[in-house]
């Protein structure tokens, strides 16, 4: 969703915003802005549309003099998006220009006071109200009136400020919405995402909720709600700024499909010492291990899905009851969630608004909480009991592949974890499952490797209008997570159900020529899903069998097919849904769409 980034410095900084701006266009926007304290006025430009029109509009950045700014990219809430609308916006005496991530939710009042007090806003957006309120409580004092503002507003937000008070200084404001400082030399900058400090640096300082910071090129000063200056620690960012390029690839998904294999030693083997698993922040005691009744896992989307696959390996290994529940509904159902619940919640970004309600909600009735998160210092993190991060890197496209099979190791590992602890797994078998999970990244490989035609699949199936995807157990789960890929990229209509459920219902649908990919990998019930086979073919339906190397009996029955390597049943879902991204990709390509900017989505859905 929006983006955020702010310089100041001794050199043009409308170049360095628009490349920060470019860095963020992963996360979704419909408009971009910059504005730029230059001697004794703010410049803006802003316009609907991409940030290389923005670029185009001021050559580059060339036209825009002045050496401190602020620039967003704007996912619109509060009104169309437009030029108007666009941020920055800026008080009516011209004194400041905001920027502003997240809801103002008490903007509808503010706005009627403000009205009522002679003051005249141009834009629908709730972000107006701040620069209105900066003006009004401007005495002479910026930092005063920042905090002021502050105190005024309700919901969530990040906000960047620059104001023109002769000094070069920039504010930066937290509050529920991610925000990260960046110390340079002799410039220092911010913005809501790592992805657009790591080419200036690698020294960074989270601001926590409440906190506001206030830069000049030589310092940075971060202070609390009352104004009170706070040590703030420094973080050192972890990867390089190549890690979010494209290296060579047409689009990031297609990188980060091909990562996988690293994504997933990087995330399972420094956690394997001596052939054991451990965590370096998940310590349960044993007590609070034995109040342990069931485990709730919550995410959204995606991190939901992996959270289907953490269930059944969870409840097999483990023996304890397992729900999986859409932090959307969860936050708002009333769950009978207490101190024998452990929350295990699961997001990528950190920062998914229902994502965190859900963990707000249950950590208030007492659940224990561990999150499962790959975005370093992201709010999730920070919020949660205990974090285990996913060593992923940055995902840049908005449909998630790395982040996801890192997400399901962390869950599998976990249950080996948790089994152990409890008592619930013989030595051997524990030895054998971390033996594979070590083996996994090379089993990655070999799906990529075995599926080199996908393309021709792919190629066929983009005619569909709608795509059917069964299996049974840890392959319905996994079939989950395949139609998600394939409808957010490709547009094309595609939907996930349990073999088993056909007949009651969804059969009525298939007709001569419809597609059905399988998922024949679990090999317990194997056979009810070559029942499953029979039935939709004898339908007209086509089957795209998703079926390990060498079972022959399924590669009969399809009419074309996916082939993974055999691995560790319990880990096969990892093994399948690898060459279901790259179908999705190659069904996407093959229809032309916008790979890694599908339309409507966010890469991180920081509102509700
Ligand atoms: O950042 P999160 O993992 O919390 O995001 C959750 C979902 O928004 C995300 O997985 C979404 O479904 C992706 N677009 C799927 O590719």
């Amino acid at each position: 969703m929006c983006g955020i980034v702010g310089f100041t410095g001794t050199r043009q900084a409308a170049p360095v915003l628009l490349d920060g701006l470019k860095r963020l266009e992963y996360r979704g926007y419909d408009s971009a802005g910059i504005a730029v304290a230059d001697g004794d006025r703010i410049n803006i430009a802003k316009v609907k549309g991409f940030v290389q029109n923005l670029a185009d509009m001021t050559h580059d950045g060339g036209d825009i003099g002045g050496a401190v700014g602020v620039g967003h990219t704007r996912w619109a809430t509060h009104g169309a998006p437009n030029d108007v609308n666009a941020h920055p916006h800026m008080s009516s005496d011209g004194r400041f220009a905001v920027v502003h991530n997240g809801i103002i939710e008490n903007y509808a009042p503010l706005r009627q006071e403000l009205t009522k007090k002679g003051y005249v806003f141009l834009s629908d957006t709730d972000t107006e109200v701040v620069a209105a309120l900066l003006e009004t409580y401007y005495d002479g004092d910026a930092k005063r009136a920042v905090m002021k503002t502050a105190a005024r507003l309700e919901g969530s937000y990040s906000l960047g400020v620059v104001c023109l008070d002769g000094t070069g200084r920039l504010f930066a404001m937290r509050e529920q919405s991610p925000l990260i400082l960046g110390l340079g030399v002799g410039e220092n900058y911010f913005a809501s995402d790592v992805a657009a400090l790591v080419p200036h640096t690698k020294n960074v300082i989270y601001l926590d909720d409440g906190e506001f910071a206030e830069l000049t090129p030589e310092s940075i000063t971060v202070y609390d709600v009352r104004g009170r200056a706070v040590e703030k620690p420094v973080s050192r960012v972890t990867w390089d700024v190549e890690a979010a390029e494209k290296g060579g690839y047409e689009h990031f998904m297609l990188k980060e499909i091909m990562e996988q294999p690293a994504c997933f030693k990087a995330t399972v083997e420094p956690r394997i010492r001596n052939g054991r698993v451990e965590f370096e922040d998940f310590h349960l005691t044993d007590e609070e291990l034995g109040r342990i009744r069931r485990i709730v896992i919550t995410a959204c989307g995606s991190a939901g899905y992996a959270g289907q696959v953490g269930r059944y390996v969870i409840e097999e290994l483990c023996r304890i009851p397992v729900s999986v529940e859409l932090a959307s509904e969860l936050r708002y159902r009333n769950p009978i969630i207490d101190e024998h619940t452990l929350l295990i919640v699961v997001s990528q970004s950190g920062e998914t608004a229902d994502t965190i309600a859900a963990l707000k909600e249950c950590k208030s009735r007492g659940a224990k909480t561990l999150a499962i998160v790959n975005v370093v210092g992201s709010t999730i993190a920070k919020l949660a009991d205990h974090v285990i991060y996913t060593w992923a890197g940055p995902e840049i496209a908005v449909a998630t592949t790395k982040g996801y099979t890192t997400q399901v190791a962390v869950l599998d590992m976990l249950a080996v974890y948790l089994a152990d602890r409890l008592g619930k797994i013989e030595r051997e078998k524990y030895d054998r499952l971390v033996l594979a999970l070590l083996d996994m990244p090379g089993k990655i490989q070999r799906a990529i490797d075995l599926n080199r035609n996908i393309k021709k699949l792919a190629k066929k199936a983009s005619a569909h209008n709608q795509i059917y995807f069964i299996g049974r157990n840890m392959d319905y789960a996994v079939c989950m997570e395949g139609a998600l890929k394939l409808k957010e990229i490709s547009y094309i209509f595609a939907e996930a159900y349990a073999a088993g459920e056909l007949k009651h219902g969804t059969i009525a649908l298939l007709e001569q020529g419809s597609l059905v990919v399988t998922l024949a990998c679990y090999e317990p019930l194997l056979e009810k899903t070559m029942s499953n086979i029979e039935e939709v073919k004898a339908r007209g339906a086509q089957v795209l069998a998703v079926a390990q190397e060498g079972n022959r009996q399924i590669l009969k029955k399809a009419d074309d097919f996916i082939l993974v390597p055999r691995t560790e049943e319990l880990f096969t879902p990892i093994a399948q849904i690898v060459p279901l991204q790259l179908f999705a990709y190659y069904v996407a390509k093959e229809r032309g769409c916008d790979i890694d900017k599908p339309k409507n989505l966010a890469k991180s859905v920081t509102v509700e």
